[in-house]
């Protein structure tokens, strides 16, 4: 059975995977929309996979004898200056989710689960990875400027950016 404290993090952070989840998917939405068909694909994924985030941690509560709470969203903002007002946002929000992810951490340390603190390791560790993709992306916006051309090929270039940091190539 899960401690109460333990669930009540786990629900916490459920709700944070879903938020993930909406906010990159209404940016998205917004890049598809400005014309930006390989950031749009990028931040589809994306909005995926902190929906298996979730999905995970639903799935952990529910089998360990808790109960999992499906949260309501609400609206994530619609609009944005540019392509690198996106991406730093998507960084501090990744950087939020790490300071989240390490608040169970350490009420499952605290409430001595040893169990949720192994499996929360997959998500200390997919924080590593989420934050170094955000950060190489940034810096890459930083070099490119601001101009139409290198929007463009800012945007044609990042689905191979996110296929060589799976591949072990990014930093
Ligand atoms: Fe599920 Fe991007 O943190």
């Amino acid at each position: 059975m899960l401690n109460k404290k333990v669930e009540k993090a786990l629900n916490d952070q459920i709700r944070t995977e879903a938020e993930s989840s909406q906010t990159y998917l209404a940016m998205a939405s917004w890049a598809d929309a400005a014309g930006f068909p390989g950031t749009a694909g990028f931040l589809f994924a994306h909005s995926d996979e902190e929906r298996m985030h979730m999905l995970k941690l639903i799935k952990f509560v529910n089998d360990r004898g808790g109960q999992a709470i499906i949260p309501a969203l609400s609206q994530p903002a619609k609009d944005y200056k540019s392509l690198q007002n996106v991406f730093r946002l998507l960084n501090e929000h990744e950087e939020r989710v790490t300071a989240e992810i390490h608040k169970v951490v350490d009420t499952c340390l605290r409430e001595k689960d040893y169990t949720t603190h192994n499996f929360m390791q997959w998500y200390v560790a997919e924080q590593i990875e989420e934050e170094s993709l955000a950060r190489t992306i940034l810096d890459k916006l930083k070099l490119l400027g601001t101009d139409n051309g290198a929007m463009y090929l800012f945007d044609r270039d990042l689905p191979g950016l996110r296929a060589s940091q799976a591949d072990g190539g990014g930093e």
